[in-house]
C-alpha cells in the first residue's frame, strides 16, 4: 500500500482509511451498476437509496427525530452564512450573533448585508483567544435567532456548552466539530456544516432544520435560496453533490462502527488530552494560543519561541510524515487539526516528534 502520512490539514482533511478503501473498491462499479458513482444520475434508484440512507444516518448519529429536515447542499458553509438570514430574518427583525472567530465574524457580516445584526458577544478585541461564559451572551428576546460557531477552526476555541435561548431559535455553524462528540443536537433549530472536516469531501454541506423553525421561513425568495425548495425535494431540486453525499454516507457508517458519537468522543478526548499535555509540559517552548478554558478538541493552536522555529517545526514535521501543521495565515503559528479520522496513534507519533524537536532545538 502507498505510504500514508498523518494528515493535520484543517479542511479538506483526513478521511478514515476504511472509507477511502471502500470508495476505491467501488470506484469503477458502484453497487453492481457497472458505472462509477461519479457517472451516476442523481435521479437513479441507486442514488436515491444512497441519499435516503445518508439522511437516516444523519438523524441516527446526531440523535435527531423526524421533526428535523436533513439537507445536502452545494456552495459550502459560506453559502449558509447568507441563506440563513435570507430565510429567517423577517422585516424589521434583528438577528443576534456571537462573534468568537473569523468564521463567526464572516457569518455575521454576511447577515449585515441583508438584515440588522445584534452582536451578542465579541472577543475580537482579544484576538478571539477566549470563549464567552454563558452569562456574557446578551441578545434581545425577540431576535430572529442566535447564531453561534461551535468550533473556531482558525483560532482553536470551542463551545463546551451552549446558551439556553428559550424561545429564540439557536443556529450553529458546526463545520469543524460536527459529529465529534455527544451533544444534545435538539437544542438547535438549525445546524450547518461543510463536510470537508468530519463528514466527507469538500463540495457538500449538511444542513439540518427543525420543522417548527422552517415553518417561519420567508417566502418569495429566489427558488434556490429557499430552504423549503430543498426540504420539499430531499435536496434533489437540482443536481446535488452526488459524490459528496455518497462519501458522507460511508463516513457516517464508519462513525457508527466506532460506537457512534460516544465512541468518537472517547477517541477525540484521548487525542486532545495527549496533545495539550505535551504543549503544557514544555511551557517555555510550546505555548497554547487559545485561552485554556476555551480550548478546542478539534483544532489545537500553539506558538513556538520564534517564527523561524515555527517554520522549522513545520518543515521537519513534514519530513517525519506529519502534514498540514501551518497555522492559518491570519494568526500564524502551528495548528493541529485532529478531526475524527486522525487516530490516537497518530497523536502519539506527533507527541514523540514534539519532544525530540524541542530537545534538539
Ligand atoms: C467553522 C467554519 N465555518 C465556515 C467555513 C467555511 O466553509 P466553506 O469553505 O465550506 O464555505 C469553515 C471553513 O473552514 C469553517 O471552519
Amino acid at each position: 500500500m502507498a505510504l500514508r502520512n498523518v494528515n493535520f490539514n484543517p479542511g479538506p482533511a483526513a478521511l478514515p482509511l476504511d472509507v477511502l478503501k471502500a470508495v476505491q473498491a467501488e470506484m469503477l462499479d458502484c453497487q453492481g451498476t457497472g458505472i462509477s458513482i461519479l457517472e451516476s444520475s442523481h435521479r437513479s434508484k441507486e442514488f436515491e437509496a444512497i441519499n435516503d440512507a445518508a439522511i437516516s444516518l444523519v438523524r441516527e448519529v446526531l440523535g435527531l427525530g423526524a421533526d428535523y429536515h436533513v439537507l445536502f447542499l452545494g456552495g459550502g458553509a459560506s453559502t449558509q452564512f447568507a441563506t440563513v438570514p435570507m430565510n429567517f430574518v423577517g422585516d424589521g427583525q434583528v438577528a443576534a450573533y456571537v462573534d468568537t472567530g473569523e468564521f463567526a465574524s464572516k457569518a455575521m457580516k454576511e447577515c449585515q448585508t441583508i438584515a440588522k445584526v445584534h452582536v451578542a458577544f465579541s472577543s475580537k478585541g482579544e484576538k478571539y483567544r477566549r470563549m464567552p461564559a454563558m452569562s456574557d451572551i446578551i441578545y434581545p428576546k425577540d431576535a430572529a435567532y442566535l447564531h453561534v460557531c461551535s468550533n473556531n477552526t482558525i483560532e482553536g476555541t470551542q463551545f463546551q456548552e451552549f446558551p439556553k435561548t428559550g424561545s429564540v431559535p439557536l443556529v450553529a455553524d458546526m463545520s469543524s466539530d460536527i459529529a465529534s462528540r455527544r451533544l444534545d443536537f435538539t437544542q438547535f433549530s438549525l445546524i450547518y456544516a461543510g463536510a470537508q472536516k468530519n463528514l466527507g469531501p469538500a463540495g457538500v454541506t449538511l444542513v439540518v432544520i427543525r420543522d417548527e423553525f422552517l415553518a417561519k421561513a420567508r417566502t418569495g425568495l429566489p427558488t434556490i435560496f429557499s430552504y423549503k425548495t430543498h426540504t420539499d425535494s430531499k435536496s434533489l431540486y437540482n443536481t446535488p453533490p452526488v459524490f459528496g453525499v455518497y462519501v458522507m454516507k460511508l463516513v457516517l457508517e464508519w462513525i457508527k462502527a466506532q460506537g457512534g458519537l460516544a465512541g468518537v468522543e472517547a477517541v477525540n478526548r484521548a487525542k486532545k488530552d495527549l496533545l495539550y499535555a505535551a504543549i503544557d509540559a514544555a511551557p517555555d517552548f510550546y505555548k497554547g494560543a487559545a485561552d485554556k478554558a476555551g480550548r478546542s478538541w478539534m483544532n489545537i493552536t500553539m506558538r513556538l519561541p520564534s517564527e523561524e522555529m515555527e517554520n522549522k517545526f513545520i518543515s521537519d514535521a513534514k519530513k517525519a510524515g506529519l502534514l498540514g501543521l501551518k497555522g492559518h495565515r491570519s494568526v500564524g503559528g502551528i495548528r493541529f487539526s485532529i478531526y475524527n479520522a486522525v487516530s490516537v496513534d497518530d497523536i502519539r507519533k506527533t507527541v514523540a516528534f514534539m519532544d525530540a524537536f524541542r530537545k534538539a532545538a
